[in-house]
Protein backbone atom coordinates (compact mmCIF):
# COMPACT_ATOMS: atom_id res chain seq x y z
CA UNK A 1 0.00 0.00 0.00
CA UNK A 2 2.93 2.16 1.22
CA UNK A 3 4.03 1.83 -2.47
CA UNK A 4 1.08 4.34 -4.08
CA UNK A 5 1.60 6.72 -1.81
CA UNK A 6 3.86 10.06 -3.11
CA UNK A 7 5.15 10.42 0.16
CA UNK A 8 4.14 10.42 3.27
CA UNK A 9 2.87 13.28 5.14
CA UNK A 10 2.54 12.72 9.02
CA UNK A 11 4.05 9.48 10.22
CA UNK A 12 2.29 7.21 13.16
CA UNK A 13 4.29 8.46 15.93
CA UNK A 14 3.65 12.14 14.84
CA UNK A 15 -0.23 11.55 14.47
CA UNK A 16 0.02 9.48 18.45
CA UNK A 17 2.11 12.37 19.89
CA UNK A 18 -0.42 14.81 18.39
CA UNK A 19 -3.89 13.08 19.45
CA UNK A 20 -2.11 12.71 22.95
CA UNK A 21 -1.76 16.35 23.09
CA UNK A 22 -5.74 17.21 21.84
CA UNK A 23 -7.37 14.66 24.11
CA UNK A 24 -5.61 15.87 27.03
CA UNK A 25 -6.90 19.83 25.93
CA UNK A 26 -10.37 18.35 25.15
CA UNK A 27 -10.15 16.34 28.71
CA UNK A 28 -9.52 19.70 30.71
CA UNK A 29 -12.15 21.84 28.16
CA UNK A 30 -15.19 19.17 28.51
CA UNK A 31 -14.33 18.84 32.43
CA UNK A 32 -14.85 22.56 32.75
CA UNK A 33 -18.16 22.56 31.55
CA UNK A 34 -19.30 20.16 33.75
CA UNK A 35 -17.16 21.86 36.40
CA UNK A 36 -19.46 25.29 35.44
CA UNK A 37 -22.90 23.63 35.47
CA UNK A 38 -22.38 22.05 38.75
CA UNK A 39 -22.05 18.03 37.46
CA UNK A 40 -19.71 15.81 39.57
CA UNK A 41 -16.39 14.98 36.98
CA UNK A 42 -18.30 11.21 36.74
CA UNK A 43 -21.55 12.65 35.29
CA UNK A 44 -23.13 10.26 33.31
CA UNK A 45 -25.22 11.44 30.25
CA UNK A 46 -23.42 14.74 30.04
CA UNK A 47 -21.21 14.40 27.00
CA UNK A 48 -21.98 12.54 23.35
CA UNK A 49 -19.17 12.09 20.83
CA UNK A 50 -20.22 12.26 17.30
CA UNK A 51 -18.00 11.12 14.96
CA UNK A 52 -18.36 11.57 11.19
CA UNK A 53 -18.08 7.87 9.84
CA UNK A 54 -16.82 6.52 7.98
CA UNK A 55 -13.26 8.52 7.66
CA UNK A 56 -13.13 9.52 11.71
CA UNK A 57 -13.10 5.94 13.14
CA UNK A 58 -9.50 5.41 13.79
CA UNK A 59 -9.13 9.03 14.92
CA UNK A 60 -11.82 8.38 17.44
CA UNK A 61 -10.68 5.27 18.49
CA UNK A 62 -7.49 7.18 19.67
CA UNK A 63 -8.70 9.90 20.69
CA UNK A 64 -11.65 8.45 22.65
CA UNK A 65 -9.22 6.60 24.78
CA UNK A 66 -7.43 9.54 25.81
CA UNK A 67 -10.63 10.93 27.83
CA UNK A 68 -10.99 9.57 31.12
CA UNK A 69 -14.74 10.51 31.86
CA UNK A 70 -18.01 9.21 31.35
CA UNK A 71 -19.09 10.06 27.39
CA UNK A 72 -21.39 8.42 24.69
CA UNK A 73 -21.24 7.53 21.37
CA UNK A 74 -23.62 8.60 18.41
CA UNK A 75 -22.37 8.30 15.37
CA UNK A 76 -23.11 9.66 12.28
CA UNK A 77 -22.52 8.70 8.10
CA UNK A 78 -21.97 10.95 5.68
CA UNK A 79 -20.40 10.72 2.14
CA UNK A 80 -19.08 13.72 -0.11
CA UNK A 81 -16.52 11.55 -2.11
CA UNK A 82 -18.55 9.00 -3.75
CA UNK A 83 -16.28 6.07 -5.65
CA UNK A 84 -13.25 7.23 -6.78
CA UNK A 85 -13.43 11.26 -6.54
CA UNK A 86 -10.73 13.28 -5.33
CA UNK A 87 -13.02 16.45 -5.13
CA UNK A 88 -16.08 16.63 -2.70
CA UNK A 89 -19.81 16.08 -4.81
CA UNK A 90 -21.55 17.97 -1.73
CA UNK A 91 -22.21 15.79 1.73
CA UNK A 92 -24.79 13.60 1.93
CA UNK A 93 -26.57 12.36 5.24
CA UNK A 94 -26.65 8.51 5.02
CA UNK A 95 -27.75 7.85 8.81
CA UNK A 96 -29.90 9.19 11.37
CA UNK A 97 -28.64 11.92 13.48
CA UNK A 98 -28.17 10.83 17.28
CA UNK A 99 -31.20 12.22 19.25
CA UNK A 100 -31.69 13.53 22.45
CA UNK A 101 -28.46 16.14 22.36
CA UNK A 102 -30.53 19.03 23.73
CA UNK A 103 -28.75 19.57 26.66
CA UNK A 104 -25.33 17.90 26.03
CA UNK A 105 -22.12 18.29 25.91
CA UNK A 106 -21.22 17.72 22.47
CA UNK A 107 -17.84 17.02 20.23
CA UNK A 108 -18.49 16.29 16.53
CA UNK A 109 -14.91 14.67 15.03
CA UNK A 110 -14.19 14.39 11.80
CA UNK A 111 -11.08 13.27 9.76
CA UNK A 112 -10.46 16.29 7.99
CA UNK A 113 -11.60 19.82 7.23
CA UNK A 114 -11.93 20.50 3.18
CA UNK A 115 -15.05 22.43 1.62
CA UNK A 116 -16.48 22.58 5.32
CA UNK A 117 -20.01 21.44 3.68
CA UNK A 118 -19.60 18.42 5.87
CA UNK A 119 -19.13 19.95 9.42
CA UNK A 120 -20.96 22.41 8.34
CA UNK A 121 -23.80 20.68 7.97
CA UNK A 122 -23.84 18.21 10.77
CA UNK A 123 -23.20 21.40 12.86
CA UNK A 124 -26.31 23.16 11.73
CA UNK A 125 -28.35 19.89 12.29
CA UNK A 126 -26.98 19.34 15.76
CA UNK A 127 -27.64 23.11 17.00
CA UNK A 128 -31.12 22.45 16.35
CA UNK A 129 -31.30 20.23 19.21
CA UNK A 130 -29.77 22.74 21.57
CA UNK A 131 -27.24 20.74 23.08
CA UNK A 132 -25.34 22.62 26.34
CA UNK A 133 -22.27 23.08 24.61
CA UNK A 134 -21.14 21.81 20.50
CA UNK A 135 -17.58 21.36 19.61
CA UNK A 136 -15.88 20.59 16.54
CA UNK A 137 -12.42 18.87 16.51
CA UNK A 138 -10.49 17.61 13.35
CA UNK A 139 -7.38 15.53 12.95
CA UNK A 140 -6.80 17.23 9.84
CA UNK A 141 -7.00 21.01 8.77
CA UNK A 142 -6.76 21.20 4.74
CA UNK A 143 -5.77 24.84 3.38
CA UNK A 144 -8.21 25.40 0.51
CA UNK A 145 -10.73 27.56 0.21
CA UNK A 146 -14.39 26.67 2.14
CA UNK A 147 -17.60 26.72 0.59
CA UNK A 148 -18.97 26.37 3.84
CA UNK A 149 -16.64 28.55 7.14
CA UNK A 150 -16.77 26.28 10.10
CA UNK A 151 -16.17 27.21 13.44
CA UNK A 152 -13.29 24.34 14.52
CA UNK A 153 -12.52 23.88 18.20
CA UNK A 154 -9.23 21.62 17.41
CA UNK A 155 -7.54 20.63 14.82
CA UNK A 156 -4.10 18.28 14.79
CA UNK A 157 -2.18 19.20 11.74
CA UNK A 158 -2.83 22.28 8.81
CA UNK A 159 -2.06 20.05 5.43
CA UNK A 160 -1.70 21.20 1.89
CA UNK A 161 -4.17 21.02 -0.56
CA UNK A 162 -3.57 17.82 -1.18
CA UNK A 163 -5.76 14.17 -1.72
CA UNK A 164 -4.25 12.08 1.68
CA UNK A 165 -5.55 8.82 2.63
CA UNK A 166 -4.42 6.48 5.65
CA UNK A 167 -5.33 6.34 9.35
CA UNK A 168 -8.90 6.33 8.65
CA UNK A 169 -8.68 8.54 5.44
CA UNK A 170 -9.31 6.59 2.06
CA UNK A 171 -9.53 6.62 -1.44
CA UNK A 172 -12.56 4.56 -3.33
CA UNK A 173 -12.81 3.08 -0.16
CA UNK A 174 -9.07 1.87 0.39
CA UNK A 175 -6.16 2.80 2.78
CA UNK A 176 -8.07 3.79 5.58
CA UNK A 177 -5.45 1.05 7.57
CA UNK A 178 -2.42 2.43 6.61
CA UNK A 179 -1.38 3.59 9.98
CA UNK A 180 0.64 6.51 8.63
CA UNK A 181 -0.87 9.72 6.20
CA UNK A 182 0.14 10.12 3.08
CA UNK A 183 -0.57 11.74 0.09
CA UNK A 184 -2.13 9.44 -3.02
CA UNK A 185 0.30 9.02 -6.16
CA UNK A 186 -1.20 10.00 -9.19
CA UNK A 187 -1.03 7.65 -12.12
CA UNK A 188 0.23 9.21 -15.58
CA UNK A 189 -2.26 8.54 -17.75
P1 LIG B 1 -15.71 18.62 3.10
O1 LIG B 1 -17.18 18.41 3.28
O2 LIG B 1 -15.34 19.07 1.74
O3 LIG B 1 -15.09 19.51 4.19
O4 LIG B 1 -15.02 17.21 3.18
C1 LIG B 1 -14.86 16.54 4.33
C2 LIG B 1 -14.96 15.06 4.08
O5 LIG B 1 -14.43 14.68 2.81
C3 LIG B 1 -14.12 14.38 5.12
O6 LIG B 1 -14.98 13.90 6.14
C4 LIG B 1 -13.44 13.26 4.38
O7 LIG B 1 -14.16 12.08 4.57
C5 LIG B 1 -13.48 13.65 2.92
N1 LIG B 1 -12.17 14.16 2.45
C6 LIG B 1 -11.81 15.45 2.26
N2 LIG B 1 -10.54 15.56 1.83
C7 LIG B 1 -10.07 14.30 1.76
C8 LIG B 1 -8.79 13.75 1.39
O8 LIG B 1 -7.80 14.44 1.06
N3 LIG B 1 -8.69 12.39 1.44
C9 LIG B 1 -9.72 11.59 1.81
N4 LIG B 1 -10.92 12.06 2.17
C10 LIG B 1 -11.10 13.40 2.15
MG1 LIG C 1 -15.73 11.96 6.06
Amino acid sequence: MHHDLERILIDRDEIALRVHELGEQIARDLLGELEREGSPPDASGRIVLVPIMVGSVIFLADLMRQLPMKLSLGLVAVTSYPGQSTTSKGAQLRSELPADLSGKHVLIIDDILDSGRTLAMIRSLILEQNPASCRICVLLDKQTERAEEVPVDYAGFSIPDAFVVGYGLDYDGHYRNLPDIGVLRVEEA
